[in-house]
């Protein structure tokens, strides 16, 4: 890659998650020190009232105009950095354009995206060219997907190390989490049954558990995700399905397609959410599954998905600074030896932040600088956090983000 002007320039910067990566960069890197970044959007207005809230030190902290859907401001904001890190969402409405020239000029990306149909094209369309220019794009990098994926990276290196195979199956279950939906969520989760009701295709990719592998790679076992509660021997608890599993468990299965199946064709991998009072938490769990069918169908409603857009926060808007540092996530996950369940190895994943924003933005903020300093082994293509970053971001997530992954014999 040729010099450029910056290592990271955090593309919507005025939004709310833009917001807080700018605000957490700032705090855990300064400004005119060891990385050189930039914040960028459409609107200066804001985006100077953004800077003038950081610090004193954020009036140096250059600010870049461009649109995203105007490809010549794009191609210069791009030319000038070794990564854009972004938080324009929906990115289905919003990112096409910007992803296309980020593997054009081999540029590095990473964003916040869990719109799978998207993520399907950006591969298709993408993935040649950006494995061609040597530029890493790195979709999924906030609380979806960055825990299931690095945890799942995680067991299975621990696995190999100790035991000398890999396992053949994981399973992640949260076990505590406490956080909220900011308006651009909302709107991407609308966007995307807008534009599932429009094309039936877009249904068949969520369902399809192995929708984001390369195309042409094999299959593996895992079914499509479950929507019932079930008792799960191995945690001793009631588990409900899993809202994000959706996405998660799509892109670990590419990162062990990517990676040429390493963990085996058949390996197995599955999310849910863990019920408190064990045996007894079998209505809690019927509830949850319950009001998630229940709300999935409501989204799915024209009308009552109007009413949901009117009640449930707007774009620009999210759980507030008491909030977010109130919140926390805490996931455990069982990695199965091949034959040997003496040998099975758990791991759990803290975030002392709401998993949604406050450790998310975290997340994002340290996968750009990982992506921008690290000297990644891995060529370019549309990667996963896992076949991207792999230790690299687990080190700088332990040590910087309070996102700690530890044993649970060590915890
Ligand atoms: N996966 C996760 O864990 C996770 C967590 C949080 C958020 N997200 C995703 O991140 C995205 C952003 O969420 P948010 O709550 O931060 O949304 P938001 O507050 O609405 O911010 C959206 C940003 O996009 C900018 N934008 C919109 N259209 C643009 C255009 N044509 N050109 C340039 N900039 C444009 C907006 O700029 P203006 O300020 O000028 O309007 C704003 O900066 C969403 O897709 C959301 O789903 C994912």
């Amino acid at each position: 890659m040729t010099e450029r002007d910056f290592d990271v320039v955090v593309w919507g910067a005025s939004g709310f998650t833009g917001r807080l990566v700018a605000e957490y960069l700032y705090e855990q890197y300064g400004v005119g020190a060891s990385l050189r970044w930039a914040v960028a959007g459409r609107d200066m207005p804001r985006l100077e009232v953004l800077r003038r809230g950081l610090g004193a030190a954020g009036e140096s902290l250059p600010i870049l105009i461009a649109d995203s859907h105007d490809p010549a401001s794009l191609r210069q904001l791009v030319n000038r950095t070794r990564v854009v890190c972004t938080t324009v969402g929906p990115y289905a409405l919003h990112g096409s354009e910007l992803v296309a020239v980020c593997a054009e000029l081999g540029t590095h990306y990473c964003d916040l995206s869990g719109e799978v149909h998207w993520m399907r094209r950006m591969i298709d369309t993408h993935h040649e060219t950006a494995r061609r220019q040597g530029a890493r794009i790195v979709h999924c990098c906030g609380f979806d997907s960055i825990p299931s994926d690095l945890g799942v990276h995680w067991l299975q290196r621990e696995m190999r190390a100790r035991q000398g195979v890999y396992c053949q199956a994981v399973k992640y279950r949260t076990e505590s989490f406490k956080g909220a939906f900011s308006g651009g969520s909302v709107a991407s989760m609308l966007n995307l049954l807008e534009s599932a009701e429009d094309d039936p295709s877009i249904t068949t990719i969520l369902k399809d558990p192995y929708a984001l592998n390369p195309a042409g790679a094999p299959r593996g076992l895992d079914g499509p995700e479950k929507t019932n509660p079930e008792y799960d021997l191995d945690f001793r608890a009631w588990v409900a399905p899993f809202m994000l599993a959706e996405v998660n468990t799509k892109v670990v299965r590419r990162s062990n397609a990517l990676l040429g199946h390493p963990y085996g064709i058949g390996f197995r991998y599955d999310e849910g959410m863990i019920m408190p009072f064990g045996q007894l938490g079998f209505p809690l769990a019927v509830g949850m599954a319950g009001g998630s069918v229940a709300f999935n169908g409501a989204l799915r409603t024209a009308p009552l998905r109007k009413w949901l857009s009117a009640v449930l926060p707007k774009p620009g808007d999210g759980p507030d600074e008491a909030a977010r540092e109130s919140g926390h996530f805490q996931i455990q996950l069982l990695g199965i030896h091949p034959d040997n369940a003496t040998h099975n190895l758990r791991l759990r994943i803290r975030g002392d932040r709401d998993p949604g924003y406050g450790s998310t933005a975290r997340m994002l903020g340290e996968a750009a600088v990982c992506l921008a300093h690290d000297g990644l082994a891995r060529e370019g293509g549309v990667l996963t956090p896992a076949t991207a970053m792999g230790d690299a971001l687990i080190d700088r997530l332990d040590a910087n983000a309070g996102v700690t992954f530890s044993a649970l014999d060590e915890d």
